[in-house]
């Protein structure tokens, strides 16, 4: 019975799965710790709080729209240091990305909270969630 046990945990420790959800935990500390999900949900939610909308898009549904994107990564982590605005973007024709879908029309900068290193590891985390359920 001792040794199923040491075998169980071996194979659990092994499991890739299991990985991932440490990352997750690491990844969603860093988010918890800058702020990231007073404005994003990690999940698709239809509506925010009383029906209205979501402050910024949920991480999933920032997946489901980048994942192809050629060079997303960096695209995303940059606008993470720079935030997503008119000033950010250097242009007063600036559109949301997500007008008609989110209430926050921009994204703060956030380049004096965070690292570019935590900024990317967010990201690489937030462009694998639209892995299949
Ligand atoms: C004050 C609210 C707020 C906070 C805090 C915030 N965001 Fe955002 N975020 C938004 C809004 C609103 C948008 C949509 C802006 C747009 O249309 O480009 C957005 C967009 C994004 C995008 C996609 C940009 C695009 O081009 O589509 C990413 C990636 C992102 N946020 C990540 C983060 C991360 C990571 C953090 C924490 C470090 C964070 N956000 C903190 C409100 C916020």
């Amino acid at each position: 019975m001792k040794l199923l046990l040491s075998a169980c945990l071996l194979t659990l420790a092994w499991a890739p799965g299991i990985a991932f959800a440490d990352d997750a935990v690491t990844v969603l500390t860093i988010a918890q710790d800058h702020g990231c999900l007073a404005c994003h949900a990690i999940d698709g939610q239809p509506s925010g709080a009383l029906g209205a909308l979501p402050v910024g898009p949920a991480w999933r549904d920032l997946a489901r729209r980048y994942k192809s994107v050629k060079g997303a990564q960096q695209t995303l982590t940059t606008k993470i240091m720079t935030g997503s605005s008119p000033e950010a973007s250097r242009s007063t024709a600036y559109e949301s990305h997500w007008s008609g879908q989110v209430s926050g029309e921009f994204m703060p900068s956030h380049r004096s909270s965070i690292s570019e290193v935590e900024a990317a590891r967010l990201v690489t985390w937030i462009l694998a969630l639209d892995l299949p359920n």
